[in-house]
């Protein structure tokens, strides 16, 4: 079982004046799949309280995966990359840029997330748009390639497969 936290970024949400539809929905996606919810929280658009639950998930709590969803857009309240990027030791481009290409056949408006994604220690956290729709194409499209990457960070997969 890998475990994971969501942390939602929204003004609205963290004032309850919204029903949050992206943690059920990331739940949703994860179920049947060998992932376990230990944390989720909903914090409003802000550089601070952002970091203060990403170094609580990845480095107190000690999650194999943090995702975020929220804050990836144009809005001068959209955040969430800007207070992502100093805490990660790594990146992996390659996942946003797959979540990017695969959203692109499905709207033309996915080149406007700004997500990013990387590793930080032995947590990946990966940044996902606010929409409930969008965060199930997203995670369902990058769900199978997740666990590989995931048994690679933890260390239960030395190398890659030579079969995909
Ligand atoms: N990706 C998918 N798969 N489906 C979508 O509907 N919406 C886009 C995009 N990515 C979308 C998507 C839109 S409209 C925006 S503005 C950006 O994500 C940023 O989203 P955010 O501001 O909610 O973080």
């Amino acid at each position: 079982m890998y475990r994971y936290a969501v942390i939602i970024s929204s003004d609205k949400g963290s004032q309850n004046l919204r029903v949050d539809g992206g943690i059920p929905t990331i739940q949703k996606c994860m179920l049947n799949e060998p992932f376990e919810m230990v944390y989720s929280v909903i914090v409003p658009d802000e550089i601070d309280k952002l970091q203060a639950e990403i170094l609580h998930s990845a480095d107190e709590l000690k999650v194999d995966l943090v995702l975020i969803s929220g804050g990836t857009g144009f809005s001068v309240r959209d955040v969430t990359p800007e207070a992502l990027y100093p805490l990660l030791d790594k990146h992996t481009p390659g996942i946003s840029e797959a979540i990017r290409a695969y959203s692109m056949t499905i709207t033309k408006k996915a080149m406007l997330s700004r997500a990013i994604s990387g590793i930080r220690k032995e947590t990946l956290i990966i940044t996902l748009p606010g929409s409930p729709k969008a965060v199930e194409e997203s995670l369902n499209y990058i769900l199978e390639p997740l666990k590989h990457g995931l048994d690679i960070l933890i260390g239960s997969a030395q190398e890659c497969a030579r079969k995909d």
